[in-house]
């Protein structure tokens, strides 16, 4: 598997990153130990969680399955040296039966989450250490940014765990430009630990006019990523939950209320010409096509639930798309 620098830090990374956002909760235990079996056989050596990964698949959960599924893996194979880990925190959910009571609410979530207050990060990295059963992790995300907590103590305290040693390295993740901008001065004027990554929304659609961009990476972002080579986007939802080969996804699923409109069903219509020209799906020449952007070029973060979706997504390793097919993607659009 391909490896990519990460910005400056003389780290390599896959370029296939293994989202483990499903593991212990919508994808079983066996599932989840042979997809990380298989990621890292295959030469993949970039994993990331969340600690709030996952309390929305059901009642029985509430956060941190994925953390502490990748700590017995850990346990069981001795190969937590072998990845560059990364895992976030700031998006755990305080009170979690607020949330539950209200189910069509759409920010009933985001109201709750604890935010990168300086003593929040502190104990919530320990607490993540404790789950993965290691000692300390690779890479630390703000997973939501947080407006509320001056971005000073978010920082001081990010440049805190470094120090001791908890992270290697530090990313960001749902954040508009002008914060990262914002965040990257505070970081040299005080000597604190930059962001070598940020995470956000990316695929081959690009979001309707007026959509919330926090979250997903703009024309604006792209340019900024452009011109800063020591900040390496990591693209979450690259398939946007598999919208492009599945047809209810498309109407239904809520990832798709960012991009319904003309623009996108042009590019549906693209992926799908190509797909059929290749014989393969469209999913996978829209992995294909992220894997082949070179400015910026990017990490492409996949989520699977099963193996059979995992081996998908690595043959997309194998599609190689023509100059003319990348042309005929980049124009296609309304
Ligand atoms: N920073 C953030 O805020 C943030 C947000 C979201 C995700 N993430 C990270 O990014 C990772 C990937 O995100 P994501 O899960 O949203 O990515 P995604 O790859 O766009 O979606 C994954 C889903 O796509 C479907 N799928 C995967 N392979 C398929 C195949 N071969 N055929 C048909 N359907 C397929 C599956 O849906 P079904 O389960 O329905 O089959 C799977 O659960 C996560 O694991 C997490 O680590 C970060």
């Amino acid at each position: 598997m391909e490896t990519l620098p990460l910005g400056n830090t003389g780290e390599r990374v896959s370029q296939l990153a293994l989202g483990c956002m499903l593991m212990g909760t919508m994808a079983d235990e066996e599932t989840s130990f042979r997809i990380l079996d298989r990621y890292l056989d295959d030469g993949g050596n970039f994993l990331d969680t969340a600690n709030c990964y996952a309390w929305w698949p059901g009642p029985a959960f509430r956060g941190g399955e994925s953390e502490s599924l990748l700590g017995r893996w850990f346990a069981r194979t001795g190969r937590r040296d072998e990845v560059f880990l990364a895992t976030k925190g700031g998006a755990w959910i305080r009170d979690l039966a607020e949330v539950r009571a209200h189910p069509d609410d759409p920010g009933a979530a985001a109201r709750q989450y604890e935010g990168a207050g300086g003593q929040t990060l502190r104990r919530a990295l320990d607490d993540s250490l404790r789950r993965l059963g290691t000692d300390h992790v690779d890479l630390y995300y703000v997973h939501v940014d947080d407006r509320n907590t001056p971005l000073e103590e978010t920082l001081e305290a990010l440049a805190d765990l470094v120090a001791a040693g908890k992270t290697r390295y530090v990313g960001w993740s749902n954040v508009r430009t002008w914060r990262l901008e914002r965040i990257r001065q505070l970081a040299e004027r005080h000597g604190w630990p930059a962001p070598v990554a940020v995470q956000q929304q990316h695929s081959y659609l690009r979001p309707r006019p007026g959509a919330d961009t926090t979250s997903i990476v703009d024309d604006e972002q792209l340019d900024y990523l452009r011109t800063h080579d020591d900040l390496t986007l990591v693209a979450y939802s690259p398939i946007l939950k598999g919208s492009y080969d599945d047809l209810t996804k498309r109407r239904e699923h809520h990832v798709m209320e960012s991009y319904r409109g003309p623009d996108s069903d042009a590019r549906f219509a693209m992926v799908a010409e190509i797909a059929a020209e290749l014989g393969v799906t469209g999913n996978q020449v829209v992995l294909a096509w992220l894997r082949q952007q070179r400015d910026p070029r990017l990490v492409t973060l996949v989520g699977v639930r099963t193996l059979e979706q995992y081996a998908a997504a690595v043959r997309s390793l194998d599609v190689q798309l023509t100059e003319d097919q990348m042309t005929r993607l980049a124009e296609a659009g309304a």
